[in-house]
């Protein structure tokens, strides 16, 4: 395995890969890999010849500096991740090699970058893009591969890549979840033992909605109270959202649900009771099926 730190190296080795006929597939990520990543690692093997994984921590994407200075960071663990993942290349550029200047030129995706996340965390999908191009352009890859569980993330990026002809295939990985539900995130060890079992709400409510439809319900406002008040047991968390959109175009659902429906949902934790734990945000999401 490579770990090449200058973008004018990696683009090099693209250029030579892509030369010799192979296909290049690119996973971003901002490091403290998990099961989840490790699982895009091999839909990337699977659609191409060499695997390149970044890890960069965006400050573009962060509201919150102390968010930012605090996220994880664990380069020798996730170096060791890659390797026994079988990745080719480690890219892990600098923030003055990707923002020479702070960062005065920006890739904004107007309208679906608005509701959800982005209406409590204004700019962070402009900061997402904004490194996804500059990433996308040093590794030049054929296909590159997001997460699921980010499916307002994984949207925004499918509408900038068609939008810019960048000419990459777009893969979303499907959410990788511990065996009671809880999707795996890194944001997870935040939470206190009792933030931890309160988070199964989350994935109880989009199995909740699930099982409503498949017994015949359509109505979204029935729904969404449904939801809403299973999310409501989680005491130590508040709904930031629990929305019923179109899956692509993120569009709110009409007044009945009709078609494929993505069901998103962000909570906000408290720390424990007892102090254990941190304040954390959790999302997570399923695209529902609807006949
Ligand atoms: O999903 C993430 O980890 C980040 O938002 C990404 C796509 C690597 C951009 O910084």
């Amino acid at each position: 395995m490579q770990v090449i730190s200058t973008r004018a190296e990696l683009q090099a080795w693209s250029d030579a890969e892509r030369a010799a006929g192979r296909r290049v597939a690119l996973v971003p990520t901002m490091g403290a890999l998990h099961a989840g990543h490790l699982s895009l690692v091999e839909t990337a093997r699977a659609h191409a010849d060499q695997v390149v994984v970044s890890i960069f921590v965006n400050p573009t994407q962060f509201n919150d500096p102390k968010d930012f200075e605090g996220y994880p960071r664990v380069m020798e663990d996730d170096l060791a991740a890659c390797r026994a993942a079988g990745v080719d290349v480690v890219w892990t550029p600098q923030v003055e090699e990707l923002y020479p200047d702070g960062a005065p030129v920006w890739v904004d995706v107007e309208e679906i970058s608005e509701p959800l996340c982005g209406q409590n965390r204004p700019g962070h999908f402009r900061g997402v893009t904004t490194v996804v191009t500059k990433l996308f352009l040093a590794a030049r890859p054929h296909v590159a591969v997001f997460g699921q569980k980010d499916w307002q993330q994984l949207a925004v990026i499918r509408r900038m890549t068609e939008a810019l002809g960048f000419g990459i295939e777009i893969l979303g990985g499907e959410t990788v979840r511990e065996s009671d539900g809880l999707a795996l995130s890194s944001r997870n060890v935040h939470l206190g033992p009792v933030g931890r079992k309160q988070a199964l709400r989350i994935s109880e409510s989009l199995s909740l909605a699930q099982q409503r439809i498949d017994d015949g319900e359509r109505s979204h406002a029935v729904l969404c109270e449904a939801v809403i008040k299973k999310l409501g047991e989680a005491t130590q968390a508040r709904v930031d959202y629990a929305e019923f959109r179109d899956p692509t175009t993120l569009e709110l659902a009409g007044e009945n649900l009709q078609g494929p429906t993505l069901l998103a949902i962000a909570l906000q934790f408290d720390a424990d009771p007892d102090g254990q734990g941190a304040e954390v945000r959790l999302i997570d999401n399923r695209v529902l099926a609807v006949r």
